[in-house]
C-alpha cells in the first residue's frame, strides 16, 4: 500500500535579531511555549533548550567557550552544536534545533 500522507512540514519560528546575540554570547528567548538559548559561536548561530538537563541551570546564563557551554549551576558542559554532554555531572544531552538566519532574524524549525 502506498503512503499518501502529505510530507510533514515543520514550523519555522523567529527568535530574535541576529544582531542581538554578538559572537561569544547567548540570549534566552521564550517562544511557542519553549525556553530557548540562542548562541553565537564566531558568527554561527545554534539554539538549544535553555534548561539544563541536570537541574535548574540556565544555559543562556552559562559561560560560552567556543561551542561549549558551561552550565551556571554545577558547571556541567554541553556542545551547543550537537547538544552532547562534554563534562559531567550532566549525562543527558540537551535538545538542539535546526537553526538558520533569515532577513537578519535567527530562526528555528520545530
Ligand atoms: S544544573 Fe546544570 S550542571 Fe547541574
Amino acid at each position: 500500500m502506498t503512503d499518501t500522507a502529505p510530507p510533514q512540514t515543520k514550523a519555522q519560528i523567529e527568535l530574535c535579531d541576529a544582531a542581538d546575540v554578538t559572537p561569544g554570547t547567548a540570549l534566552k528567548v521564550e517562544r511557542a511555549g519553549l525556553e530557548l538559548a540562542v548562541f553565537n559561536v564566531d558568527g554561527a548561530f545554534y539554539v538549544t533548550n535553555d534548561h539544563c538537563t541536570h537541574g535548574p541551570g540556565s544555559l543562556s546564563e552559562g559561560f560560552l567557550d567556543g561551542e561549549i557551554i558551561e552550565c551556571n549551576f554545577h558547571q556541567g558542559q554541553f556542545n551547543v552544536r550537537t547538544g552532547e554532554v562534554v563534562l559531567p555531572p550532566c549525562f543527558e544531552p540537551v535538545k538542539t534545533y535546526p537553526t538558520f538566519v533569515r532577513d537578519g532574524k535567527v530562526c528555528i524549525e520545530i
